[in-house]
This record gives C-alpha cells, structure tokens and sequence, in this order.
C-alpha cells in the first residue's frame, strides 16, 4: 500500500479520506490488497510462500485467484501481536458486494476467541482499568486514533464467553458502546449477559441513531466522546428499566414480565454480593419487595441447580435454599484458587475414614464448602459427586475414585494420592495472619483453613464497603446518602460475619477492621 502505484492512489487514499493518519496506519498495520486478483498471490508464491498454504489460510481462493482482491485489509492481531486472519473492506458502494469479508477459521484464527485490536489497546485497557467494546473496525481504529485507546471490537460476530474471558485478563469493567437502533439494542443486551455470566462489571452505552463511535468521536472529539460515555451509561438495571418500563406504562401485568426479565438475567451473576447489590436497586427502582426477588431469583438458581442432577438426586435437593430468603443475610460465594482446590480434593481422598469430633471427616469438609464454588471443572466434579453421595448419607471411599469410570477423574485422583502432600504457597499468602506450615498439614485443621479463607476475602470486602462510604461521605444529595444508608448497613452485616469466622477459627491477630 505504501510502495505501488494502485496501492497508494486506492488503498492509502481510502484511510486518508476517512481521515486517518499515517501513525494509526501503522499502527494498525493497514493495508490494500491488489485489484486484479493475481497479484497477491504471485509475489506471495515468489516469496516463498507456498500456494496450498495460502489457500488454506483462504488469501487464496481454490482457483489460485486472490481472495481479497480490491479491498483494504484489516489485520487482525493475537494478543502478542501476530497476525492471526484480516478482515477486507470493499471500497465499491455496491450493495450486492459484502462490506467486508474476513478469513475463514483456521487453526490460527478463531473468531470466538479473539477480539480485534487487544493487541494495542491491551496496556491502556490495563491503565485506565476499562474496557470499550465496539462493533466495528473502524469504530476501534478511529477511537484510538484520537487517544482512546482502550478499545476492542468482537468484528461481525456476536460477543462469546472466550472473548470476554480474554478481556477479563486485563481488566474486570466492560463498556458495550452500541448502535442505538434495535439491533444495537439487542446486541448490547445480549453482550451484557454474557459478560454479566463471567462475572465481568460491565456497563452499556447506546449511541444516537445514526452514528457509530468512529463518526461520534470525530463530531465530538475525545475529551467530549468520554464524556457522553460517563454521562450515559447504564448497567443491566437501568438499560432494561429504560428500555421497556415506558412501554409498560403501569400496565401490572407487563411491570410484573419485566420484573422477571430483570431477576433472571441478575441470577446469571455469578458473585452472590453483586447479585444482592443489584437485587436491592431493582427493587428500589421498580419500587417492589426486596424480599420478593430475592426469593424469585432464589427459585431460579435452584431450578438451575436442579436441572443439573439425576432424577434420583432430584427429590432429595428439593427443599435445598440456594440463597439465604432471610432478611439481612447477604449470600456469598467463594472461589479458591486452583492449589486450593487440588489441596481440598486431596484431604476428601484421604480422609474418608477419618473423624473430627464424632463427625465424618468427609462430612465436615463438605459442611464448610456449601458457599464455596470450584472453578476447576475436574475438580468440580470430584466435590459434586462427594456431595451428591452426602446427600444422602454416605461417604465415598478413595477406590470409588481410584476405579472410576471417567478415565479423567481417575488419573488425577491416582496422581494426587501418589504425590506427597504440600502446602500450597498461595493459600499461606492468602492469609495476614500467620500460619505455620505444620499448622496446615494437620487435616484437622483444614476446617480452621477455609474459615481463614473465607474470613480474608470478607474482611477484603468490608473494606471495600467502607471505601466506598468514605468516598460517598461528603456528598449531600438524595442518591448518596441512601447509598451510604446501604453501605453500613452491608458494612455490619459483613462486621457480624467476620466475628463469626474469627470466633470459628480461633483467630486472635485480625488484620485491623474499624
Ligand atoms: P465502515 O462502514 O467502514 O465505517 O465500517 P465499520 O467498521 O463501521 O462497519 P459496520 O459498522 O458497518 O459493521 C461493523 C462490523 O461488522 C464490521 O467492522 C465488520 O467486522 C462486520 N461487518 C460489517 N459488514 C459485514 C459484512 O458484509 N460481512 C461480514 N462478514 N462482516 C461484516
Ligand atoms: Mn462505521
């Protein structure tokens, strides 16, 4: 694009009169790829690039001819910077041609696993702590062309968990910025959920009607762009309130459908103080019990834990809350770090026929895991199957583990119970309080360890909460204050959990809480 004749007079001059310079140009590492449909995959080819790879890339079509002919090419990056596949836009105005084509599926592009432009805007995503998510390619490059940079798009498909979980490496807050038309809006919801279900913060803005971030950012500039996304965003609640509240119009029975849209889309939230978060607001803003969605969102999780097991478990979990119902009981859930989860399965195997004060040491085990999730599938499925037997009794003996017919549980089972026991460092660095290591290795005392765990992370939390109030403190209006009112309120709730677990564990030297 920058050396032959076609490729500056189309190519260059294409971005030129979008109006980008030539330093996001190479930024982005633009280019054209030649109009008569051969020319690209001869200088390949005599490059040394052998043609059969070239199709299998599809830069070249199975007639030999270039397969991007005439279009100007949009490389699409892994996270280190490789390329991985290009988007091509058409400059014909042809309504019959595609805007643009991208490269087929390779075993290096995966669509639903990369986003488009991570590779430059990964370290101001991990600045600014935020990420925007747009639609399109011009949208990303024009944004970072007038200096914001933190910005990626899913390009043509759908948002997917994978793209997601890739953003969450950099940073937990996800801004969808949208079309404000109805396939925006979809769109946006849509990606809101996803993003809500891999427990990422995220937020949406819906732009006007009839323009795109790049066309917005060039009316507005930078400084006046973010403030329109400050100004305007929304989270689950307030989109959805907005959207269909006013269509509603009071009419009870379609208040109460929204209502349930609403509730199930927070029981997808994975982080049970998020969810109890926004369970209060809803309720606040649609002016309804709290206590009634709790219980509705309570009837959906446990429908969805319900729907996971066999018919002859079925009976047995059917009474089971999944969340506390009663007032002033916030309801958490916790996650260990993959050590700590192998650490857990270990002690289950080895204990099976151990006791802790009368009690099976299977069972108390389990007793103290009931608000602990696992995150590592396998290991998740050795703690279910545990817990299902519990259910109804019975404790399983290490051979139902060592012959199982799941060839995977099997060899990680067989692999733990042959390597020696060891501590992992994390877990002692998870605690303020010190521990020594011969503490841990009594099995005793792993009840003592999850409380400490759990005890950590709450304390974490408190003080969090009690940023927050600081933060609030000299604000005078309405909003605040009642957000102040919430705060303590969760505050103490918190302060009562933690005198709990320290009394649990018999912990003398508490980080300092005020
Ligand atoms: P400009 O029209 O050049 O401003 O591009 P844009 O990036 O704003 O594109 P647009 O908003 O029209 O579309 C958003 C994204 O959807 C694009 O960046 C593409 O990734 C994808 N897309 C748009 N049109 C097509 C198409 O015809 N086929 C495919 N596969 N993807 C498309
Ligand atoms: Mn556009």
């Amino acid at each position: 694009m920058h050396n032959d004749e076609e490729g500056k007079s189309i190519g260059l001059s294409y971005f030129t009169e979008r109006g980008l310079r030539s330093d996001t140009i190479e930024k982005f590492k633009l280019g054209f790829c030649p109009g008569d449909g051969e020319t690209f995959t001869r200088i390949a080819s005599n490059t040394g690039y052998k043609v059969e790879l070239l199709q299998q890339l599809g830069l070249t079509s199975q007639y030999g001819k270039d397969f991007f002919r005439g279009r100007v090419m949009f490389p699409i990056h892994s996270i280190t910077g490789k390329v991985l596949g290009f988007g091509g836009r058409t400059l014909s105005a042809d309504k019959k041609i595609p805007k643009y084509i991208n490269s087929p599926e390779t075993d290096i592009y995966l669509k639903s696993k990369i986003v488009f432009g991570i590779f430059q805007a990964r370290k101001a995503i991990t600045q600014l702590e935020e990420c925007y998510l747009v639609e399109g390619y011009m949208d990303v490059i024009s944004l970072s062309q007038s200096g914001i940079e933190n910005v990626v798009a899913s390009s043509g498909t759908s948002l997917t968990q994978d793209q997601v979980r890739l953003i969450k490496r950099y940073t937990p807050n996800l801004t969808i910025l949208y079309d404000g038309d109805s396939a925006g809006v979809k769109a946006a919801l849509r990606g809101l959920e996803i993003a809500l279900e891999e427990g990422m913060n995220v937020k949406v803005v819906l732009l006007p009607a009839d323009d795109d971030p790049d066309t917005y950012v060039q009316k507005l500039g930078a400084d006046g762009f973010r403030k329109y996304i400050e100004d305007n965003k929304k989270d689950l609640i307030h989109l959805k309130t907005d959207l269909y509240l006013e269509d509603a119009k009071g009419d009870p029975v379609k208040v109460a459908g929204i209502i349930k849209d609403i509730v199930q889309s927070i029981a997808k939230i994975p982080d049970g103080i998020t969810r109890s978060l926004y369970l209060k607001q809803t309720a606040r803003n649609l002016n309804v019990e709290e206590q009634l969605l709790i219980s509705e969102t309570n009837k959906i999780l446990r429908k969805g834990a319900f729907d996971k097991l066999s018919t002859n478990d079925k009976a047995s979990v059917e009474h089971t809350e999944i969340m506390p119902v009663a007032k002033e009981q916030p309801s958490f859930t916790f996650h260990l770090d993959e050590a700590q989860e192998r650490d857990i399965i270990r002690l289950l195997l080895e204990n099976s026929n151990f006791e802790i004060d009368g009690e099976n040491a299977i069972a108390r085990i389990l007793r103290n895991l009931t608000d602990v999730e696992f995150e590592n599938g396998i290991y998740r499925k050795v703690v279910d199957e545990y817990r299902t037997y519990y259910e109804h009794n019975e404790f399983l003996p290490q051979v139902f583990f060592i012959n199982h017919d799941d060839e995977e549980i099997k060899s990680l089972c067989i692999d733990l119970l042959q390597s020696p026991y060891e501590i992992s460092d994390n877990w002692i660095k998870m605690h303020d309080v010190p521990i020594t290591e011969k503490q841990f290795l009594v099995r005793k005392d792993i009840v003592k360890s999850i409380s400490l765990l759990k005890l950590k992370k709450i304390i974490k939390m408190k003080h969090d909460v009690d940023a927050r109030i600081q933060e609030l403190g000299k604000l005078t209006d309405e909003a605040s204050i009642d957000e102040v009112r919430m705060c303590m309120k969760e505050s103490m709730q918190l302060q009562t959990i933690i005198n709990k677990l320290a009394k649990d564990t018999g912990t003398t030297v508490l980080p300092v809480v005020s």
